[in-house]
């Protein structure tokens, strides 16, 4: 999971505080009334489930809906994603969320891949840098963060603001022409909101290096209509050394459900899956997510509230002249001051009116201080985000 949350906002108006409200100009009418603080719009949780999903709640409603094991290979939902992305079941492996997965998989991967080769075992014990990790300069910092923090060599792709945060993949090809490594690319991205790479880009990269392993993380992918944007999915079963993660996290609006899969050969499903128990996605979410699936109106749907939904924040953070919004594709929003006031004052003032956004922070040598990412809520959150973003930079660059 983004791991965005902060210290405990200081102010977060239940129904018994309408003093607070009213302290904060905010009339018992307005907004604030109907806007559950404290909000998090800083982890990136989708908003809508599925509609088919409330039916599948629906038939869990009795004392006894629960009491079986789920199938112990959750064969259903398996057969469901391997429709959808078009890689037989045995290709896909199962986890709580796609934060467990990285957190397993990634380092398995590395382990084995130094051990695979004498030259690497040295390089590791010389410098960490027996199978060094790739990754853009912006991305989910948890996977080169945890990397670096544990010694491994991370090299850092160069991607910001001056290329729409696309990496290239020369610099790519620069790095893995010289060293086997694992290349991660979030596509598309967090925290930037775009598809960094396209398949006609990198796929002929994941064909020339072999020893290199390419993990692409689909996290955001269905927020992108399929006609704009390719899918790696499908590749899977043509290139061992392609990995693509996807959850439900997202675009299903499931995050509760904590549901996240591994695209992979079915002899590394049967490695990973090795070190868990069954059972582990429990029944009840892995129908949800077979629902979600199977759900034929929900990624139109999102896709459209979304896209209504950053127009709001748009044209709200184009009235702030020190603030410059980057164009998303997500539900998510990058932002940067110009002025020299950083994303964390901003998170530190909206904290104390009971809103979580997200700073970046740093990792491998990047600081990243006057960037923060909003993540879109319901309607009336965000209007009641962009009423407080009124009042707290509506009124032009700082004065020191
Ligand atoms: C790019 C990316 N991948 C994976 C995850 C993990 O999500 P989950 O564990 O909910 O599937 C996140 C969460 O923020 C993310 O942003």
């Amino acid at each position: 999971m983004d791991q965005a949350l902060r210290i405990q906002p200081t102010y977060a108006p239940s129904s018994h505080d309408a003093s607070a409200i009213h302290e904060h100009g905010l009339d018992e009418d307005s907004l604030a009334d109907r806007v559950e603080l404290p909000l998090n719009l800083g982890l990136n949780e989708g908003t809508f489930q599925p509609k088919a999903c409330l039916g599948v709640l629906e038939q869990f409603g009795h004392r006894t809906s629960m009491r079986r094991y789920t199938s112990a290979d959750n064969d259903a939902l398996r057969e469901a994603i391997s429709r959808i992305d078009g890689v037989p079941p045995e290709y896909v492996f199962l986890h709580n969320g796609s934060g467990p997965i990285l957190k397993q998989v990634i380092p398995d991967l590395i382990k084995r891949s130094i051990k695979s080769s004498p030259a690497r075992v040295l390089r590791h014990l010389i410098n960490k840098s027996g199978y060094p990790i790739v990754a853009p300069k912006f991305t989910y910092g948890k996977v080169p963060g945890k990397a670096a923090a544990i010694g491994l060599t991370v090299h850092t792709l160069p991607c910001g603001p001056e290329s729409g945060f696309r990496v290239d993949p020369a610099d790519i090809e620069a790095y893995v022409s010289k060293r086997d490594a694992l290349v991660y690319i979030a596509n598309p991205n967090n925290p930037t909101g775009k598809v960094m790479i396209s398949i006609e880009e990198l796929e002929p990269l994941i064909a020339k290096y072999p020893k290199s392993i390419f993990w692409v993380d689909e996290a955001y992918v269905h927020y992108i209509d399929p006609d704009q944007h390719d899918s790696f999915a499908p590749l899977v079963a043509r290139y061992p050394n392609l990995f693509v993660m996807r959850t439900f996290s997202f675009a299903y609006g499931l995050a509760g459900a904590r549901v996240g899969y591994l695209l992979t050969q079915p002899d590394e499903v049967l490695a990973q899956a090795s070190k868990l128990t069954n059972y582990r996605v429990g029944m009840l979410s892995a129908q949800l997510a077979v629902a979600a699936l199977e759900d034929p109106d929900h990624l139109d749907f999102l896709r459209q509230e979304c896209k209504e939904q950053r127009a709001v924040y748009y044209e709200a953070l184009a009235r702030y002249p020190s603030v410059e919004a980057f164009d998303s594709d997500t539900n998510f929003i990058l932002c940067r001051f110009t002025d020299g006031r950083t994303g964390s004052w901003l998170a530190d003032e909206l904290d104390k009116r009971g809103i979580h956004i997200k700073t970046l922070g740093s990792h491998c040598g990047h600081t990243f201080e006057p960037y923060f990412r909003i993540t879109l809520g319901l309607e009336h959150e965000n209007r009641f985000l962009i009423a407080q973003l009124d009042e707290l930079i509506g009124t032009g660059p700082h004065q020191a």
